[in-house]
């Protein structure tokens, strides 16, 4: 099929050499300033209040004993707050009011010139309240479930194809179970920071975020500026996992502390307990799946029902379900999503939502409809394989799900495996090994914009507003603008990371680099056909994202296989997981070390979130019990096997000049489901909620 002018691809050189990041040298000898660490003069340090009731509103608030510390400056509350101006977003809409949404919402704040005096006058602030009944569990049978009217970003909330009831009630073979996975929060290495100055009218922000300009265009209007007068700051973060995809309640708390004691800059980073309530989380889900399928695997319907919780002061829909509507072929397809609106925190986004917890549900069931047919999990996904988008009818632009279950399996070693479960029995341990699907969507958003400038320094001046979360942006948009220009990659200068910079969209969705990455390409070639190769110093020329026809002919997504090796101690139910492959098929990569890197990183998280990862809410408070690496373990080197990724040789003509898709995400989808189901191989248990715990074993 012929390629869109838009996709025109580019003459590889640079791209696909793995070249160290760019930023390494500075971040590992602490030179790479991070939002705290920015040098400014004479700052002041802001230490907010929490709430300690989950619904109701405050009746008293008496400050007196904060103010009244030595190196206090000024303490905030609804009170005395400036005001915002639009409460559209009740997230953001801090600090204007004595009502209390969820436990731990700020409902002060202390500015001091020291850290630890805000801090120890944060905890002066007497607080009174008319507490209200509240609702902190999510439950299937809930009171007050609903329908939301679409799921994130966009996607409708239910489809229903065909009758997958009359197909379950002929199906020779069925599988109908309950899978739940817990809260999840996003723990970035760098916490939540903003660095705030308020200034001749205007709002300076050095922010630890995804989306400089995002953050922009969301705070502007909230504190009544014209987007020009708000510049974010961001050349630097220290990973987010979506939680830094959009401005929270601190990025505001911060605006206003700034406000209050204009012209000095103020420093506010969250705590890390204070993370677990404040910069969004994964909701907790309840998925029922069913399958009917003959006695040879052939599915005759999938349904997917998922319950997730929201919070009442603000929906989040997460789309659990999205993944299913095209993973595999069957005549009757089903599925939906209801939320409960409780009294908690703000979920947000996490590492491939949707795909991440949606995915574990549909892959066990899929492990567990191979059993049932005494079929092989890879054979059964083969005789499933839909030709064309299931959902949308549209062909594929690459979906090569089946070239990665077959070279991992190789790889792996598949052939040798036995597929009766608990027959194997290593020195006390228990054998199995497990095998799951991935999938993730190629998005790219428009709307950035890229200028490049010849400079006297005979070095290509390449500027668009991105952010670099971690991943590797500066190098990868190096490779990408020395190709687009043809020169080395010493010759570009790349800027990123300001809002002085032109727009470019959030690191989200796995859509960075696609998205800046074509819009680099777009002013290249507009800068070589105006200015030529030998331009002169001062030549520049800028360009859009350009529109992308593939994007509305093809059903555009990455593929993946997961397999897992798991041992399980016949007297005590340790866990372990020596062994761990990712094969993927992602397009072009642009940067072997940093793409690995993500990678196996993806699937480091899905390890952790397969055995360890669960913040336990407790109901009677509404209040999070689980807020340090104490309670809440994230997987660490102890915890990691012999984990490896590779990719299968491709480059994708539909998706964008460099012929790559996003990588971010895909690591973590089918990482747990791999796990559950070698766990299963293992010792017949079959665990359908998550963390899977030597407990759930035993029991
Ligand atoms: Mo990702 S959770 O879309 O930053």
């Amino acid at each position: 099929m012929s390629t869109s002018l838009a996709n025109a691809p580019l003459d590889i050189r640079a791209i696909g050499l793995p070249l160290e990041r760019l930023d390494g040298r500075a971040k590992v000898t602490g030179t790479a300033p991070y939002a705290y660490e920015q040098p400014l003069a004479d700052p002041l340090y802001v230490h907010p209040v929490q709430a300690t009731i989950a619904r109701g509103r405050i009746t008293a608030i008496d400050v007196a004993a904060a103010k009244a510390l030595q190196g206090v400056v000024a303490v905030i509350t609804h009170e005395n707050a400036p005001r915002l101006a639009s409460d559209e977003d009740k997230e953001l809409w801090v600090l204007q009011s004595a009502e209390i949404g969820f436990r731990g919402q700020f409902i002060g704040a202390v500015i001091a010139d020291h850290p630890e005096v805000a801090r120890q006058a944060a905890g002066l602030v007497r607080v009174e309240y008319a507490a209200q009944p509240h609702e902190a569990e999510l439950r299937a049978d809930g009171d007050g479930l609903y329908t939301p009217k679409q799921v994130n970003p966009d996607y409708p909330t239910e489809t229903d194809e065909g009758d997958v009831d009359a197909a379950l009630a002929s199906a020779a073979v069925t599988v109908d179970q309950t899978y739940t996975t817990p809260w999840e929060n996003n723990n970035p290495m760098e916490p939540h920071t903003t660095v705030a100055i308020w200034a001749d009218g205007g709002l300076t922000l050095y922010d630890s975020t995804q989306g400089t300009h995002s953050v922009r265009a969301m705070l502007a209007p909230l504190f009544g500026l014209q987007p020009d007068r708000v510049r974010v700051i961001a050349p630097h973060v220290g990973g987010g996992f979506g939680s830094k995809g959009t401005p929270h309640a601190h990025d505001v708390l911060a605006g206003l502390a700034a406000q209050a004691v204009a012209g000095r800059p103020v420093k506010l980073a969250l705590t890390r307990q204070q993370m677990f309530c404040l910069a969004g989380y994964r909701t907790p889900t309840i998925q029922r799946f069913r399958l009917g399928a003959d006695r040879e695997g052939h599915l005759s319907a999938i349904v997917h029902e998922v319950v997730e919780q929201t919070s009442r002061i603000k929906e989040f829909a997460e789309q659990t379900a999205v993944p299913t509507r095209l993973m595999y072929a069957s005549p009757n397809r089903r599925t939906g999503h209801r939320l409960a609106a409780l009294d908690v925190p703000v979920p947000s986004w996490m590492r491939a939502p949707g795909e991440t917890p949606g995915m574990f549900a549909g892959e066990v069931a899929m492990d567990e409809l191979a059993v049932t047919c005494g079929l092989d999990p890879i054979e059964l996904r083969v005789r499933n394989e839909p030709a064309v988008d299931p959902e949308s009818g549209k062909p594929w632009a690459a979906r090569n799900l089946i070239g990665c279950l077959r070279e991992g399996a190789r790889r792996f070693g598949w052939d040798q495996r036995d597929p009766t479960p608990a027959m194997r029995r290593r020195d006390g341990w228990l054998v199995g090994t497990g095998v799951a699907s991935s999938t993730y969507p190629r998005y790219a958003m428009p709307g950035s914009v890229a200028s490049i400038r010849y400079g006297a320094d005979r070095r290509y001046a390449v500027r668009i507003g991105a952010a670099d979360l971690g991943t590797g942006t500066w190098t990868a948009l190096t490779q990408i603008a020395a190709d687009a220009l043809g020169c080395p990659v010493e010759a570009i200068a790349l800027e990123i990371g300001d809002t002085d910079q032109p727009k470019a969209t959030v690191a989200g969705g796995s859509s960075g680099i696609s998205s800046w990455g074509s819009t680099i390409v777009a002013a290249a070639r507009a800068f070589r056909a105006e200015h030529g190769d030998d331009p002169g110093a001062g030549a520049e020329t800028s360009a859009e994202m350009p529109e992308n026809p593939d994007e509305k002919r093809f059903a555009m997504h990455s593929f993946g296989a997961q397999f897992a090796e798991v041992h399980v101690h016949a007297d005590t139910g340790e866990i372990r997981v020596p062994r761990m492959l990712g094969v993927f098929s992602v397009g072009r990569i642009i940067n072997p070390r940093t793409a690995r890197s993500q990678f196996i990183g993806g699937m480091t998280m899905g390890l952790s979130m397969a055995l360890h990862e669960e913040s336990v809410m407790d109901p009677r408070f509404g209040h999070i019990v689980t807020q340090d690496f104490a309670n809440y373990h994230i997987a660490a080197n102890a915890d990691v096997g012999d984990l490896d990724a590779i990719w299968l040789d491709e480059q994708d003509p539909h998706s964008n000049p460099m012929g790559s898709r996003g990588i971010g995400e895909i690591g973590i989808v089918g990482a747990a489901a791999a796990i559950a189901n070698a766990a299963y191989h293992a010792t017949g248990i079959r665990l359908r909620d998550l963390p899977i715990t030597p407990d759930k074993l035993l029991s």
